[in-house]
């Protein structure tokens, strides 16, 4: 039976309009996904990573893909600034009146075919504080099963859309769970970045997206260990993961920090911090920076 939800095929539409004008060349810039269960810290190292790469001059494109739109506060983006965060899947009227499109005419015309992150961000996205820009994908209208959600597809289309340049990158917070991995809007990705804490079912999440990954694809695994106490937290973990650890180019063990909960859901005022989770953050982001494009 056709799906006659309002909005649904308009979001259908404009996603097929993006992808027809996309022509992929060989990017130089490059994509990482964080990934994980529900609460391991996916969104605050996102946000995190986003400021420090955009510290070292990077264009940094921090996407969230996840509903509950947590990103653009962890990111600094004050709450009582959010009307000014317009979801991508709530812009498309916006967007054409901005660019004073006709309604129904304009949406092919209106996309340039060499885009980078600047073009889009200015289209579809916000700019944050440190110079984060920030892709916001939005509510689902209803829950829908897996790949065939519209929204998600809109994203998928717009993220692909973008041809990164040298000193761009995208850095994509997901929401929790294994999901994206059986959609393609992990493909094309240079690295993924799977986060647990030191709890079975966390790890679990993580063997699995481990797996998914490299069927997919994606050259490049980091494990991150978070809310590690002990020695022991990180064995645990390694022993659960078992021969997955194979899979993983590189690993870190971020410590538990109570400051991270004092200042939550903004993690800005973390990043003038010497603490011992802010030195392992900043060797991650060193890493991310390092691997790049590399398979
Ligand atoms: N190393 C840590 N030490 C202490 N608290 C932490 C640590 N990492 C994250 N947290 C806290 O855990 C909570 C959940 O983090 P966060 O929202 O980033 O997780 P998430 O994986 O994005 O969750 P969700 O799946 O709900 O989107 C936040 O309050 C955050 O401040
Ligand atoms: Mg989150």
């Amino acid at each position: 039976m056709p799906d006659t939800r309002p909005g649904r095929e308009k979001i259908l539409g404009v996603a097929q309009k993006i992808r027809r004008n996309t022509r992929k060349g060989n990017e130089s810039g490059f994509r990482v996904i964080i990934t994980g269960k529900g609460g391991v810290g996916k969104t605050t190292i996102t946000a995190l990573l986003a400021h420090l790469f955009a510290q070292k001059g990077f264009t940094t494109l921090a996407v969230d893909e996840d509903p509950q739109m947590n990103l653009p506060f962890a990111a600094g983006i004050p709450r009582e600034e959010s009307d000014r965060i317009i979801p991508l899947t709530k812009n498309l009227d916006y967007v054409q009146e901005k660019t004073g499109v006709r309604p129904g005419a304009g949406w092919g015309s209106m996309l340039t075919l060499n885009p980078d992150v600047s073009d889009v961000v200015e289209r579809f996205g916000i700019k944050g504080p440190g110079g984060v820009n920030i892709l916001v994908m939005g509510t689902i209208m209803q829950a829908a099963t897996g790949c065939l959600c519209p929204e998600n597809t809109l994203l998928e289309s717009v993220i692909r859309y973008i041809n990164l340049r040298e000193g761009e990158v995208i850095l994509m917070d997901t929401p929790a769970g294994v999901e994206h991995f059986g959609r393609s809007i992990a493909q094309g990705f240079n690295q993924a970045v799977l986060i647990t804490d030191p709890t079975f079912n966390a790890v679990q999440v993580v063997r699995q997206s481990a797996h998914l990954a490299k069927e997919l694809g994606i050259p490049t695994i980091h494990l991150v260990i978070n809310r590690v106490r002990s020695e022991n937290d990180i064995r645990k973990v390694q022993e659960i993961l078992g021969d997955t650890m194979d899979l993983f180019s590189e690993q870190f063990y971020l410590p538990y920090d109570e400051d991270l909960i004092v200042c939550e859901p903004d993690v800005v005022p973390l990043l003038n911090s010497a603490s011992p989770f802010m030195e392992r953050l900043i060797t991650l982001q060193k890493t991310l920076e390092n691997y790049g494009t590399k398979p």
